[in-house]
């Protein structure tokens, strides 16, 4: 039988933050994998598509020997029942995030009883960051390089650029 443990982090990283990818490290090191699942959302714009963000994803992981990327559509607790996944990884950042967040852990426990959510709080200098502060920066030509990995910022100013 494999024991290996599998956590799944789930978001819609558009774009991925160092905010996620602390969060992807640290689960790195606590799991035997961690599968980073961008969820393809038919009902929300975002900035960069599915394919795209997982190429992101993927080029910012790329030392982390034990993530893998996808994609998913649906229900995240039936993605990780398909990826014998037990474990439902977030990050939480403030007291905001909180009752958005138990809402989610408590909602997937009664879509399924055995799949856990686990937190971890992010890295305080990132406490106050988001994708969408991201967008909202570099909408306007800010400096965003001490937001997200190095290897994505041409990629958010070209959108805007474009
Ligand atoms: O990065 P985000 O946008 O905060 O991630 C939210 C995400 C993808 C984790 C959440 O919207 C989700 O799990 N969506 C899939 C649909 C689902 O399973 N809903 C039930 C839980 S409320």
């Amino acid at each position: 039988m494999n024991n290996s443990t599998i956590a799944i982090y789930p978001g819609s990283f558009d774009p991925i933050t160092l905010g996620h990818l602390d969060i992807i490290t640290r689960g790195s090191n606590m799991f035997d994998s961690v599968i980073v699942a961008v969820l393809s959302n038919p009902s929300k714009q975002p900035l960069f598509t599915v394919e795209k963000r997982i190429e992101q994803i993927k080029q910012c992981t790329i030392n982390l020997s034990n993530v893998e990327v996808d994609s998913f559509a649906g229900l995240t607790v039936e993605y990780a029942k398909m990826r014998g996944a037990k474990i439902l990884l977030r990050g939480l950042r403030v007291l905001s995030d909180f009752e958005k967040e138990l809402q989610m852990a408590h909602t997937n426990k009664t879509l399924s009883e055995d799949i856990e959510t686990i937190f971890l709080a992010t890295a305080k200098e990132y406490s106050f960051l988001s994708s969408s502060v991201v967008k909202e920066i570099a909408q306007f030509g800010g400096e965003i390089s001490h937001l997200v990995p190095t290897d994505i910022v041409d990629d958010i100013y070209s959108y805007y650029n474009k």
